[in-house]
């Protein structure tokens, strides 16, 4: 992996690349903090979905003509670069999917209808986003097998003593996330994945929103699946990948089927293409792939190591500027953490919070954020969210910290 030395990021510079910053919301500098819903695009990532379309737009793997031959070189560099980007050992187990979502129910379906019996248990935790918990009820339904949940604490850290218990012969799976959407914990999953192995169970990572933040390095990790959108690393939507270890993948049946997942059809029988396109049926996003390069690229150039420090930066400062408002509550102060911060202002519904903020160009989400489960853990319905990236500053936190106690001073 390319990491460059430790730098204080010029974060002028870095804004400057993000066109949809520089623009008034309600009558005010649009201030967004919804980056773990989705970031925004660099210019380079924009450019590269126009500069497809405009010259080189062709469908992949089928034809001999140059336009197919550049869109597929395109396409199948990026799956490369993300190979160096999490350190895959191989270039084929990086499969192209539309984001986790589909990455995950990719992994749990065809894992799961191959491997799963009655009575085996997979064990999830309980601040997973309902996109690693249905997918796995699903399976669970299909084959008669159960979920166990691992707890967690008041902070939002995960019970590894528990955890511990909750391992047997009869675990399968185990799925959890690398960082939590909601609480924005960051799990320790090395110690998960090597207490999973040595009860024979599998690991499915989640790194939804840990792409962008955090280094990921799946050979030293051991996962056996890691899950990773494009959008929430500063590419575009409807994109992303499952990785998942060759040995595993080439077992597994496809999981739809269709042109090009394929080697031979005959009415009778099907063989199946070679990893990864086994499981690559139809056209795939080639534009959002072939864009998804850039924001791999535009990550290593700053450095992972100096986007964490300065989103740490701003997390802390947050946390400490928000908990200083009365009756405003943190939910999830775990130690370690991604810029995610929950809050709750007692007596004040959180969708007239994030309308108010709203209103003074502040963008932030608000509701369960997809974990449920973990609100009601918490005894509530939802929160508001404001979660930081590599462009935003302090100077926009005193703002959502001024427009939290106006609100506050005019509720109350
Ligand atoms: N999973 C995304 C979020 O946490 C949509 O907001």
């Amino acid at each position: 992996m390319n990491t460059p030395a430790a730098i204080e990021l010029n974060l002028e510079k870095i804004r400057k690349q993000f066109p949809v910053l520089h623009q008034q919301v309600n009558g005010n500098p649009l201030v967004y903090l919804d980056n773990a819903a989705t970031n925004q695009k660099p210019k380079r990532v924009i450019d590269a979905l126009t500069r497809y379309y405009e010259h080189d737009n062709a469908n992949i793997h089928r034809g001999i003509h140059t336009l197919a031959e550049r869109a597929t070189k395109a396409y199948e560099e990026t799956r490369h670069t993300m190979q160096r980007f999490i350190n895959a050992k191989h270039v084929e187990e990086i499969i192209f999917t539309r984001g986790v979502t589909e990455s995950i129910n990719l992994g749990s379906s065809s894992y799961g209808r191959a491997f799963v019996k009655a009575g085996d248990e997979i064990i999830i935790s309980g601040m997973e986003h309902h996109s690693n918990i249905v997918p796995w009820q699903l399976i669970c339904e299909e084959k008669g097998a159960i979920i166990k949940v691992i707890p967690l604490s008041e902070v939002g850290e995960l019970d590894l003593d528990a955890y511990q218990k909750l391992l047997s012969g009869k675990t399968k799976v185990v799925a959890v996330n690398h960082a939590s959407n909601s609480l924005g914990s960051i799990n320790p999953i090395k110690e998960i994945i090597d207490l999973a192995h040595q009860v024979g169970a599998v690991v499915l990572i989640d790194g939804a929103q840990s792409s962008a933040h955090l280094p990921i390095d799946v050979q030293a990790l051991d996962c056996d699946f890691y899950c990773i959108s494009s959008h929430k690393m500063y590419g575009p939507t409807g994109t992303g990948i499952l990785y998942g270890k060759k040995e595993l993948l080439e077992k597994m049946p496809p999981y739809m089927g269709g042109g090009e997942m394929i080697k031979d059809v005959t009415f009778e029988k099907t063989t199946y293409n070679d990893l990864p396109y086994k499981f690559e049926a139809g056209t795939p996003n080639i534009a959002d792939v072939v864009a998804l390069n850039e924001a791999i690229l535009f990550i290593n150039e700053l450095g992972k190591e100096n986007i964490a420090n300065h989103e740490a930066e701003l997390l802390s400062y947050a946390a400490k500027k928000l908990s200083s408002i009365p009756s405003v509550r943190l939910i999830g102060t775990a130690r370690e953490k991604v810029s995610v911060q929950l809050f709750v202002i007692d007596g004040i519904h959180h969708f007239d919070i994030g309308q108010m903020l709203d209103t003074r160009g502040i963008a932030v989400r608000t509701g369960h954020h997809c974990t449920q489960p973990l609100m009601e853990r918490y005894g509530i319905e939802g929160t508001v969210r404001a979660s930081f990236s590599v462009y935003n500053t302090k100077e926009e936190i005193d703002l959502l910290a001024e427009g939290v106690e106006r609100i506050v001073k005019f509720l109350k």
